[in-house]
């Protein structure tokens, strides 16, 4: 029986290094060099290429590498009745919340513009953005946006959110369903997408959703590049109905050396780093999943496949 580890685009030494540490014993396979392909029954992975799951006749997991499974779902051959599980843990939204809170900070506080100043040596103080005028608006209140939800009021942002099943968060005004979508959206200065990528959730952020925004309102997209209609921001910023936007996640990453948004004046591009695996915090949950498969217990962090997230 063997761990298979499957994530073509990503150094994955320190993870490796990390479970042995934790199970010296552990038969860890690194694709493609799986060896006998009967021996897999556990899959780690990360966007594996489609097709190449079906190969594991004996494969009884499969488990994302990080919170989401559309890079997992998006295969059409995956062997079937096989479990697919994800992370769930407190690193993660740890980091997600840093990332979100800086966005929202620094288009509050203006610092992109302090950086212009600096190196056109201007000294021109602004007057920010005050958290209590602004009403953030998170689209996804699962383990990464509850807690951005709850930091961001602890600084003094009102903050509403939006899901398919209503949450009680203290503090955050609850919309859920597509019906309560459009007044939620009304509300919101800040929208920062932490949904799924899902089939229902695909292109949400469109040139429908931006104008029911208030005018002016920022965009922070943390959760995939899909969610996104890239041309209808760049239209929606064009015709200054958006004022900005912070962009971790792209329809094709790495984004290509032409793509408009790297000159734009008003995007800011970081390189889908707002919350990374840390391999300390998630690999004691793999290792505990695959004991667990193998000693027939139910894992943790099963995903609802028909739901797809
Ligand atoms: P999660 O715990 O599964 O939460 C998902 C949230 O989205 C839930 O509140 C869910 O509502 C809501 N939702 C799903 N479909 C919806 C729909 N059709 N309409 C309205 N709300 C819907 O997910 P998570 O762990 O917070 O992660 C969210 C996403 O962040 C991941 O899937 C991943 O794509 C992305 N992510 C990005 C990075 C990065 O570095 N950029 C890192 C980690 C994760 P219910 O609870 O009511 O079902
Ligand atoms: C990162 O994008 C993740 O899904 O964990």
């Amino acid at each position: 029986m063997a761990l298979l580890v499957i994530a073509p685009d990503l150094e994955m030494t320190p993870f490796v290094e990390q479970l042995h540490t934790l199970d010296p014993e552990l038969e860890i396979r690194i694709w493609p060099e799986f060896g006998n392909a009967d021996d897999i029954e556990f899959a780690l992975t990360w966007y594996h290429p489609p097709g190449e799951l079906k190969k594991f006749i004996n494969l009884k997991c499969i488990a994302s590498f990080g919170a989401g499974v559309d890079h997992i779902l998006r295969d059409p051959n995956l062997p079937p009745g096989v479990l697919l599980t994800r992370v769930v843990e407190s690193s993660m939204p740890q980091f997600m919340s840093e990332y979100v809170i800086l966005a929202v900070l620094n288009y509050c506080r203006q610092f992109d513009i302090y950086k212009e100043d600096k190196i056109n040596k201007q000294w021109q103080p602004r007057i920010p953005l005050l958290a209590r005028d602004i009403r953030i608006g998170i689209m996804g209140l699962g383990q990464l946006g509850a807690d951005a939800a709850t930091k961001l009021i602890q600084l003094g942002f009102e903050v509403i959110g939006w899901s398919r099943t209503p949450k009680t968060i203290s503090g955050v005004l609850s919309f859920a369903g597509d019906d309560a979508l459009a007044n939620f959206l009304s509300q919101a200065n800040i929208l920062i997408c932490l949904l799924p990528l899902t089939s229902a959730t695909k292109g949400i952020l469109n040139r429908n959703t931006f104008e029911k925004l208030p005018a002016g309102a920022y965009l922070i997209n943390v959760a995939r590049g899909e969610h996104l209609i890239e041309k209808d921001l760049l239209d929606a910023l064009k015709s200054g109905y958006l004022s900005g936007a912070c962009l971790d996640v792209f329809n094709v990453e790495p984004l290509p050396e032409d793509h408009p948004f790297w000159n734009h004046p008003n995007i800011m591009i970081t390189p889908h780093i707002s919350s990374l695996t840390d391999p300390k915090a998630v690999m004691p949950q793999i290792l505990e999943n695959y004991h667990r498969m193998k000693s027939g217990k139910p894992l943790l962090h099963v995903v609802d496949v028909e739901r797809g997230y």
